[in-house]
């Protein structure tokens, strides 16, 4: 049986879906999706990596193990079946496969994920849920989306580096970091890879990392997770409008690929391929102070000096068709590492980019610091404790340049492109405050 099912050729039901294998005899190897007998007929649905296909597999035409196999199938059993594929518009995807052999790999168990189940129940069966067809879009579409996320970056002269996971400071300050026990000494999972990011602009100029990050996020949101991932680009001679400008034709480049190339996904996902269609530079602009009055100005409850919240982040963007950034946040409300606006005093050099719909930030970025005083000043202001900063500090001392870069949350953008209403979806095994099984 195992070589039977290991060895040689075998075909793709996403071939037979495209009409190439009209007429001939197919081998092909999978799960079963559905299945019902009826009859001397047994209607098995099967499902491979590239989509699913219905055989009809007939008591009389198959050796009798053949139709044992067949009705006797659990759903998610796996399965070999050989046969003759015809185009038949009452099947699924409009072909099927008239059965000449079937067996069963591994007849298992009976699936315990039926119908109408809870949120909570599918989430505990994640392990098994990952094989759902809506699963097992947005996963293709996740890695399509990284994919032109890196093409992208790699066309614009980009290295990618690895960054240290273990480290030794707060990067988005302490309140949302995870400890560890480091052999006696205190160490985080990391919250961003931002600093080691630049150093790596010091001797490559223009460098990504793309790793997961860590929050010790409290919130139940449906755009929090505690570990996501995380792609971060820093560029060494760039200010903030360069580092917008990248940022909008990266978004631009990914929304039109999606668009053009992966429609099928979307729209099995139920988003029109328009709406990314709509996603080109360059993006709307508002300073956080007319953020601010707009958002109090529709009912929103926040005052200059907060940070803006989901509510605030969906008023903003209602109107809005693409993204859209808002500049310039208070010093005082954020990280230590960001430059101040010389022409706008208690502001930083900064961007959040904000999705349409509802979906709220997707990146944050800003010009870093690059001057020695300056950096000791914001390190003091913001109760840090230099030594822990040191390395970062040696980046001011030796060589400095001036620098941007921005993060990007994969499972937010994610979330957005495709119109999910939760961004557990958006991952395969969401870590939230509430769930680290399975
Ligand atoms: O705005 P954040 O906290 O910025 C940074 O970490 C910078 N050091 C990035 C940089 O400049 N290199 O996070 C950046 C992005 C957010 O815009 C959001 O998309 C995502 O990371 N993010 C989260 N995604 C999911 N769950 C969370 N808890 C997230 N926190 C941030
Ligand atoms: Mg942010």
């Amino acid at each position: 049986m195992e070589e039977q099912i290991i060895e040689g050729r075998f075909d793709k039901i996403a071939e037979i879906l495209a009409g190439k294998c009209s007429g001939k005899a197919v081998k092909i190897r999978g799960w079963v999706y559905r299945s019902r007998t009826s009859g001397g007929v047994c209607f098995l649905v099967l499902r491979d990596a590239t989509g699913i296909v219905q055989c009809a597999v007939k008591k009389d035409s198959v050796d009798g193990q053949s139709f044992q196999d067949a009705s006797e199938a659990y759903l998610e059993s796996s399965i070999l079946v050989e046969g003759s594929v015809r185009q038949d518009s009452r099947a699924p995807g409009g072909y099927e496969i008239a059965a000449t052999k079937v067996r069963l790999i591994a007849k298992g168990e009976p699936f315990p994920i039926a119908k109408d189940q809870s949120t909570e129940f599918l989430l505990d069966m994640r392990h098994l849920w990952l094989r759902s067809q809506k699963l097992t879009a947005i996963m293709k579409a996740r890695h399509k989306i990284v994919y032109y996320l890196r093409e992208f970056l790699e066309k614009e002269g980009f290295w990618e580096l690895a960054p240290p996971i273990i480290t030794g400071a707060a990067c988005e300050g302490g309140a949302t970091l995870f400890e560890l026990n480091y052999f006696g000494q205190k160490a985080y999972l990391t919250q961003s890879s931002q600093l080691y990011a630049e150093v790596f602009t010091t001797a490559l100029e223009k460098v990504y990392v793309f790793a997961p990050s860590f929050r010790a996020e409290p919130s139940r949101t449906v755009r929090h997770l505690c570990e996501y991932w995380h792609l971060e680009p820093e560029m060494a001679f760039y200010n903030q409008k360069m580092n917008m400008e990248l940022q909008e034709r990266m978004i631009e480049y990914v929304a039109q690929k999606m668009a053009q190339n992966h429609a099928d996904l979307l729209l099995f996902l139920g988003r029109s391929p328009e709406k990314l269609k709509a996603v080109r530079a360059p993006f709307r602009k508002i300073t956080y102070h007319e953020a601010v009055e707009f958002a109090a100005s529709k009912g929103a409850n926040i005052k200059v000096g907060q940070d803006l919240g989901a509510d605030e982040e969906a008023i903003l963007t209602q109107e809005d068709e693409k993204p859209i950034f808002v500049t310039n946040f208070p010093s005082k409300i954020k990280a230590f590492y960001m430059r101040e606006d010389p022409k706008n005093p208690g502001t930083v050099l900064n961007a959040d980019m904000l999705a349409p719909e509802g979906h709220g930030e997707i990146i944050g970025g800003s010009e870093r610091i690059w001057d020695y005083d300056e950096l000791m000043r914001k390190i003091k202001e913001n109760n840090l404790n230099p030594k822990d900063y040191e390395w970062y500090i040696d980046l001011r001392r030796y060589g400095s340049v001036p620098h941007s870069g921005f993060g990007l949350g994969i499972e937010r953008l994610v979330k957005w492109m495709l119109n999910l209403d939760h961004i557990r979806d958006a991952i395969p095994f969401p870590r939230t405050i509430n769930r680290g099984y399975p």
